[in-house]
């Protein structure tokens, strides 16, 4: 299994492009299975998950073509609509396939995402959506079976904020039979992507960013072309292991929009920021103070930039509160910071981080996806050398992560 060895104490410095968002990458390479013809995607990042959702789409019967960030797939025939274990078990976002395929195809076998290190994660608003929409949907053998002559439009009420429930029951409700509602939906503006390519292949959608989504359905959606969003947690990514490491960067292929709570808690930390079109540059202080932050859903602070922000603060002058809303077990990288040399109490959903004047390398293990970010950041922190294992987790979800932090100065090493 791969590891990465970061050699620390350099600040990051210089220029790096961020790639397509994963999670608005997912849903909308999904929403291929909706149409009878091609769908053309740009700016698709080069990551495990997407290669696992095109393998998962492929062995359905979508004739899948890539060609560097461009991806076509064209869903004219689905023979086998069925997501199996194998392919699921490493990658919740599988789920994304259940909402599009019981509205195109009548019928779903997905598996269940089953457990993951960050939390239960259950799958029960998507099952319910789809019952409300007139799907039979039976969870047997640990796959959920959904099936349905034509789904019937519905007023549809989550009774949490879920990203992809939301994703899932948009796509089923474009092709159902009359006017489907979703409130509580959430707001995260790769929702907005997706409904965004949605209607661009002939949908029917209004309110996508706001909780309430109105879908009326049509009887069919045709091919089209469309451009995935920057990455907002990679971008977040860069800019806390810029601001940690007492850098000066300037992000490309992004921007501030959709970061306003990251950049905000940036500021507070003392860092200065200057949004351009299409580019962020952001200058570290001599110094990084303590700041306190609660995930919520958008547009509060996303939970998928908590860790990063925990490294932060684990060097910075003074004491944060971090408390984690979204998901019950998502602290597992502090007990890697510890293992650094920082200084983290926690007590159920809440970290109480006090900032110490340096970290030390050591060996970490990567648990999730975003705290093996935060493990980077701190690795890049630390003095000596920090060996990450388990990095698979990264390449699920950081693109060209090493070539993009040589890039900017970083003494970083892939050891196989
Ligand atoms: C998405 C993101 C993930 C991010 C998360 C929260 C993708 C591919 N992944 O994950 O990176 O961390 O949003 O911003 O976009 N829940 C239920 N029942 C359900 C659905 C959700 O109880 O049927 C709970 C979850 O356990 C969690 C909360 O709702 O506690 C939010 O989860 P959700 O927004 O669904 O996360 P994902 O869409 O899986």
């Amino acid at each position: 299994m791969d590891k990465l060895l970061i050699e620390g104490g350099v600040p990051l410095r210089g220029e790096a492009g961020i790639s397509g968002a994963k999670n608005a990458a997912l849903p909308i390479l999904c929403a291929a299975l909706l149409a009878r013809e091609p769908l053309t995607l740009t700016n698709v990042p080069k990551l495990n998950d997407v290669g696992t959702m095109l393998k998962l789409l492929a062995q359905m019967g979508v004739k899948v073509s890539r060609d560097g960030a461009t991806v076509t797939l064209d869903a004219a025939e689905l023979n086998n609509p069925v997501a199996p274990y194998e392919l699921v078990k490493t990658m919740r976002a599988s789920i994304l396939v259940l909402g599009p395929l019981t509205a195109r195809a009548g019928e779903a076998r997905v598996s269940l995402p089953g457990g993951c290190a960050i939390g239960a994660r259950p799958v029960d608003q998507h099952i319910k959506g789809l019952t409300a929409m007139g799907a039979e949907v039976n969870v047997e053998h640990g796959y959920v079976h959904a099936k349905v002559t034509r789904l019937k439009g519905a007023r549809l009420f989550t009774d949490m904020v879920t990203v992809t429930g939301t994703e899932n029951l948009m796509m089923a409700a474009c092709l159902a039979d009359g006017e489907t509602v979703i409130e509580n939906a959430a707001r995260e503006p790769e929702v907005v992507d997706l409904a965004n390519c949605l209607v661009s292949m002939g949908a029917q959608i209004s309110g996508a960013g706001s909780d309430v989504i109105r879908i009326r359905g049509v009887d069919r959606l045709h091919g089209t072309t469309h451009r995935i969003m920057p990455d907002r947690i990679e971008t977040g990514t860069y800019l806390c292991a810029a601001a940690a490491s007492g850098g000066a960067v300037r992000l490309t292929g992004t921007s501030t929009s959709y970061l306003d709570a990251v950049i905000d808690k940036l500021m507070d930390a003392g860092c200065e920021i200057q949004g351009e079109r299409d580019a962020i540059n952001l200058k570290a202080p001599q110094q990084l103070q303590a700041v306190s932050l609660r995930t919520s859903p958008y547009p509060a602070f996303p939970t998928d930039m908590q860790a990063q922000f925990m490294a932060l603060n684990t060097i910075a002058d003074g004491t944060a509160i971090i408390r984690e809303t979204i998901f019950e077990n998502r602290f597992m990288h502090a007990v890697e910071l510890i293992r650094l040399g920082a200084n983290i109490k926690i007590d159920g959903n809440t970290a109480v981080v006090k900032g110490v004047a340096k970290l030390d390398g050591a060996t970490v293990m990567a648990t999730d996806l975003r705290a093996s970010a935060s493990l980077v950041i701190a690795g890049l922190v630390a003095q000596g050398e920090t060996l990450i294992e388990r990095i698979y987790h990264l390449d699920r979800g950081y693109e060209r992560l090493e070539q993009k932090l040589l890039a900017l100065g970083a003494r970083v090493r892939r050891v196989k």
